[in-house]
């Protein structure tokens, strides 16, 4: 099977997955929430944990509730980071944004909704002991919480009032931003199937690699992408002062660094004893990606 088609086998079955977490409750704010989960997205996250459990041999089921999870944290970032507040966005995954279909009360809400959510879904997964549900819930709370994802969020706004000057600085917000979700998808996969802590080190490595070249890529999408594809703004960056890769080193840079970030995460993977071709194929498509 070819990196597409098993993709989107994967998408399939995380969507599937999504929506039968998904109550049928009608009020509003469950209505806001079915609304941005609902509304397309890559599930570059989930799939990327799926793709690690078949590399390690174990049992896709085994981590579906723990994908979902993580679907449901990264869907509420993306309500949250739209919001006037913060990056003001109008369009999200081809689709008008959730506060401008819903407005911002419960666009917050709706975000909230399914932050909270996700652990429950989470701490209620009957195909994982106990133990590896606590382990998950630690490691998912610190990825997204005030010391990661949120941190990253915090330093990214604090960065349009005073821009980034420091290639250093920069890699650190890519990290915890957008790195820490990207990394809990990779360690996550790593505690369901219970490897070596020489193979959660290189699972760690592979992801710091990865989110730190998915952001890049998203940075060099807000410049040279097309809206029609990326289901954004083009140039909403730049309107807001944010600082990027690109603002920082320019387009040639930020795509000559992103390679160089590729690169390092493919040689991460060599050493894992697992069937990793197709993660390998996953990391290129992250370079590449136009959507
Ligand atoms: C967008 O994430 C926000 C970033 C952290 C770069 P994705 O590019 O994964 O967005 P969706 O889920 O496919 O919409
Ligand atoms: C978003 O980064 C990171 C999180 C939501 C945590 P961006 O602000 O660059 O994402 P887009 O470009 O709006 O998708
Ligand atoms: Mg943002
Ligand atoms: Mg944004
Ligand atoms: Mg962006």
């Amino acid at each position: 099977m070819n990196l597409h088609a098993y993709m989107e086998q994967l998408k399939n079955e995380i969507d599937a997955a999504l929506m039968a977490h998904q109550y049928s409750s009608t009020h509003t704010v469950a209505e806001a929430m079915r609304y941005s989960l609902r509304n397309g997205g890559k599930r570059f996250r989930p799939v990327l944990l799926l793709m690690f459990l078949d590399a390690f041999g174990v049992e896709r089921k085994k981590g579906m509730a723990t994908a979902v999870a993580l679907e449901m944290i990264h869907t509420y970032s993306l309500i949250h980071d739209d919001l006037p507040a913060m990056d003001d966005d109008d369009m999200r995954r081809g689709h008008p944004t959730n506060h401008k279909v819903y407005g911002e009360a419960v666009a917050i809400l709706a975000g909230d909704g399914l932050l909270t959510d996700a652990f429950n879904v989470l701490v209620n997964d009957q195909s994982l002991d106990i133990d590896t549900r606590l382990k998950l819930v630690r490691l998912l709370s610190a990825a997204a919480g005030s010391c990661g994802m949120i941190e990253g969020q915090m330093l990214d706004m604090e960065a349009e009032v005073k821009p980034v000057e420091d290639l250093e600085k920069l890699k650190n917000i890519h990290q915890l931003k957008t790195g820490k979700l990207i990394e809990f998808a990779c360690l996550a996969a790593g505690f369901i199937a219970d490897p070596t802590d020489r193979q959660l080190h290189k699972l760690r490595w592979f992801s710091n690699h990865v989110g730190l070249a998915f952001q890049i890529q998203d940075d060099i999408l807000d410049v040279e992408g097309d809206a029609e594809k990326i289901g954004k703004t083009v140039g909403s960056d730049e309107a807001s002062g944010k600082s990027t890769y690109v603002s920082l080193l320019g387009l040639d840079g930020a795509k000559a660094m992103l390679e160089a970030e590729i690169n390092k995460a493919v040689a991460e993977l060599d050493g894992l004893p697992a069937d990793t071709e197709m993660l390998k194929e996953l990391t290129l498509y992250v370079a590449g990606r136009d959507s």
